[in-house]
Formats: C-alpha cells, structure tokens, sequence
C-alpha cells in the first residue's frame, strides 16, 4: 500500500468498536445464563477470532457483519463444551489469555494455537498464576509459549501479586476465579485497563475492588445474568485520527463516540502534555463506561517526558505517540514501557528502525525510547512486521512526509480496524 501526501483533513469520523470490551463481550456473554446482545460490536480480526473459539466450544452466536450486532445464546458458567478442534486464536493476545482463564477451569483439555507473532509471546505470566490455581499446561514447541494444551480442573483461590501490569493477566486470574473455590486475588504494580471488573459488575459477580482500582478480588457461586452490551469506539483507534489532526497542516477532526474510560486515556493526557487542546462534547457515561466526542485542530506541539504510571494507560499508543513526537519540537523521552517489546511485534525495535528510514532522530531504549522531533521526514518503505498499531501509525506518517511511503503488509490493520485506509482517505478534502 503506497500512502501519499495528506493536508487539510476536515470532518467527522465513526471509529469501530472496543477492541478490549468487544473480546470480553463474548467471553461473558458465552458464560452468562441467557442471551446477551452486543451493540457496536468490532468486526476485526481479532474478536472475530474470540468468536469462533466459543463456537468451538459449543456457543450459539449470531453476529451481524453489517449492523455490528452480535447476539450471544450463553449456557451459563458450566455450559462450554470440549472442542473438537484447537481453538485458533490467530494474532489475538487477548484471546488466547483472557480465554485461557477460563479454560483452565473446565473439565477437559483443550489446545491453543495462533499465528507466528503469538507463538512468540510470553505465555509464563498466564501458565504461573493459572497453574497455581490448579491447572496444567503442556507447551508443544517452546517453554511458556504457545501451542499449549491446558489441562483444566478444580481451581482453588490464590491471592498474586502480578509482576507487570497487565489486564490480560489480571482477567484471565479473575475469569478463572470465577470458578474457584474461595476468593481470588490480584494485585498489579499500576492500574491497567479494567473492562474486565466493570463488565464483571453488570453481570452481576461477585468482586470488590481497592488499592485504588490495582487490587481485584472475585469470589465464586454467583449465576452471570445476560446483558445488553453498548460497546463505544475504541480510544486506540481515535488515537490515529487525534494524532492526525494535530499534525496534519490545516485540520480539524471530530471523532464520535469514542470510549474516554480513565484506564485508558493516557494518550489524551499526552496530547495536552504537548499543548494540545482537546475538545470534548456529548459527554456520557450511561452504559457504565464514559463516552465523548473529541474534537481536535491542527497545533505546534512540543515534546514531554512519558513515564510511569501512566504507561498502562496508552500501552498501545505508544507507536502513534512516537509519530506524534517526531513532528513535535524538542525531546521526547518514552520510559517504563519495556512491554513494547512483546505486543504484536517489538515495538520498539520497530517503531526506532522505521523512523530512522524516514529521516527521524530517534534511539531506543532499553524501556522506550527517545526522539528529538522537527526534523522533516521523508517517505520511505515500511515492514509493518504484520503489527497493526505499527502499519496505522505509519500511514499518518506517511502523509506528512515528502514523496511516497509504502508499507509492507498494509492490510494487517484488518486485526483492529478494517476500513482505517478509507476512513483516512475520506478525511482528506
Ligand atoms: C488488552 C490489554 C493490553 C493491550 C491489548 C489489549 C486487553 O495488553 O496491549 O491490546 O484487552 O486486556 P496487556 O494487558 O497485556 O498489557
């Protein structure tokens, strides 16, 4: 895919659905008693791959590819049936860990496979926690990593303290501790995204959380109810247009609907932190996650310091935040964000050698990684590595650059979002 040169992006735009609360939706609605109707459901890839596990194990859902409706038939917490085949989770992390809690309670074993980039990731900080509840894990190729077979069981509650903050670890504890017998805790080092405990309210669990959201405790014997599901816009996919918007020469763009929860609104915190005004308006909170549209405009930004806590608010920012810093003027310096290195691909080697190619001043390091923004780039030729975040980031960087960008593997944003080049283009007047 070649990108040319993009100015005065002008108008609205619907992003698709959450991504995080879309896995979940499923999840729960397969376990809940009842029929649960999702609204703003994401048709990517990746949920699409949460779909067909569950109807592996014997769940009826219908999804509506044009409405973005999907309707979950749940059987109830001991309703999944052992599959016939391995659940396929393709290139989705939280398929495979948040669905991984879940089966480590069942009563038969079951094998999980996904593409070339999942067998890579680190499945120990699923296997650790899970196998102290009471399940076993076989991996079939390499140690802590995928293909596994989970050999489920009786689970008993544990109390951990998960060495990174992660909220796939932290739901695939909390949906195994649904199961458990006693309660379940997890205590993360700082709060990460918590679709998990509030969904895991409106189906009526029984958790209670404190530590200032970073302790989490499920306790099991209560009944899921079936639930209507309004999923807003996904802040990760805004997080291209906001970005674009504010660097794109004469711009100015509306995001609709789009999902503000606090857990994950880092990158709106950044955007301000390098002078950016944002502009909110229909503000809502009436389906228990907060809602707004953003409104942003072209501005001069000036690079900050990101760090910290903050880094499990826009984990999956960083690759945007870093294009964002390569046209801001000043330093940037990303720290505490060595996660980057097991996402989709390493985002950090990525994102380092791909802006360099452009003609950036950027250093990795061992946590994140340091630009000095103004420079102007040029096209250049792109291995998005297969990596999503990493082909839309670069697609908003290619538009600003001089001459062409081509970008290898373009059509993996399909993980996430499916029609971001069209939207993109559709902005460009
Ligand atoms: C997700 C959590 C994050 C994020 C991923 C989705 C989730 O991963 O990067 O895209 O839905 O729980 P970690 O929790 O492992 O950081």
């Amino acid at each position: 895919m070649n990108i040319s040169h993009l100015s005065n992006l002008y108008g609205e735009i619907n992003i698709p659905g959450d991504k995080s609360i879309s896995h979940r939706s499923i999840m729960l609605g397969a376990l809940a008693t009842g029929t649960t109707e999702v609204s703003g459901f994401l048709q990517g890839a990746d949920c699409l791959s949460s779909i067909s596990c569950f109807e592996k194990m014997g769940i009826n859902i219908e999804n509506n590819r044009e409405t973005n409706t999907v309707i979950i038939q749940g059987k109830g917490l001991h309703g999944l049936s052992a599959p016939r085949n391995i659940l396929d989770v393709g290139n989705s992390g939280t398929t495979t860990r948040l669905m991984s809690g879940i089966l480590a309670a069942q009563q038969f074993s079951s094998t999980v496979d996904g593409d070339a980039s999942i067998r890579k990731r680190p499945m120990g900080r699923i296997i650790t926690p899970l196998t102290e509840m009471g399940a076993s894990f076989e991996c079939l190729a390499n140690d802590k990593c995928a293909p596994f077979i989970i050999h489920g069981g009786k689970l008993h509650g544990i109390s951990y303290n998960s060495p990174v903050a992660s909220a796939q670890v932290k739901s695939a504890i909390l949906l195994a501790g649904l199961y458990a017998e006693g309660a379940t805790t997890v205590t993360e080092p700082a709060l990460s995204r918590n679709h998990t405990e509030l969904m895991f309210e409106s189906f009526g669990a029984d958790i209670n959380v404190t530590n200032q959201g970073k302790t989490v405790t499920v306790r099991p014997g209560i009944d899921l109810k079936a639930q209507r599901i309004l999923i807003p816009g996904d802040i990760s996919s805004a997080a291209y247009f906001i970005a674009a918007g504010l660097i794109t020469p004469n711009s100015e763009i509306t995001i609709k609907n789009v999902g503000i929860n606090p857990t994950r609104d880092g990158i709106l915190t950044v955007c301000k932190m390098m002078g950016a005004d944002i502009k909110y308006s229909n503000v809502k909170n009436d389906i228990g996650e907060p809602v707004a549209d953003i409104t942003v405009s072209t501005t001069t930004l000036h690079g900050c310091t990101i760090e910290g806590d903050i880094i499990p608010k826009l984990i999956d920012e960083i690759p945007i935040i870093a294009i964002m810093a390569a046209f801001a003027e000043g330093t940037t310096i990303i720290k505490d964000a060595q996660e980057l290195k097991v996402k989709e691909s390493n985002r950090i080697d990525v994102m380092s050698t791909n802006l360099k190619l452009m003609g950036c001043d950027i250093e990795p390091t061992e946590d994140g990684m340091i630009i000095n923004g103004g420079r102007p780039l040029h096209g250049a030729v792109i291995d998005s590595k297969l990596d999503h975040r990493i082909a839309m980031s670069f697609a908003i960087a290619g538009g600003l650059a001089d001459g062409d960008t081509e970008i290898i593997g373009a059509e993996c944003v399909n993980i996430s979002y499916p029609h971001f080049y069209d939207d993109l283009y559709n902005l460009a007047r």
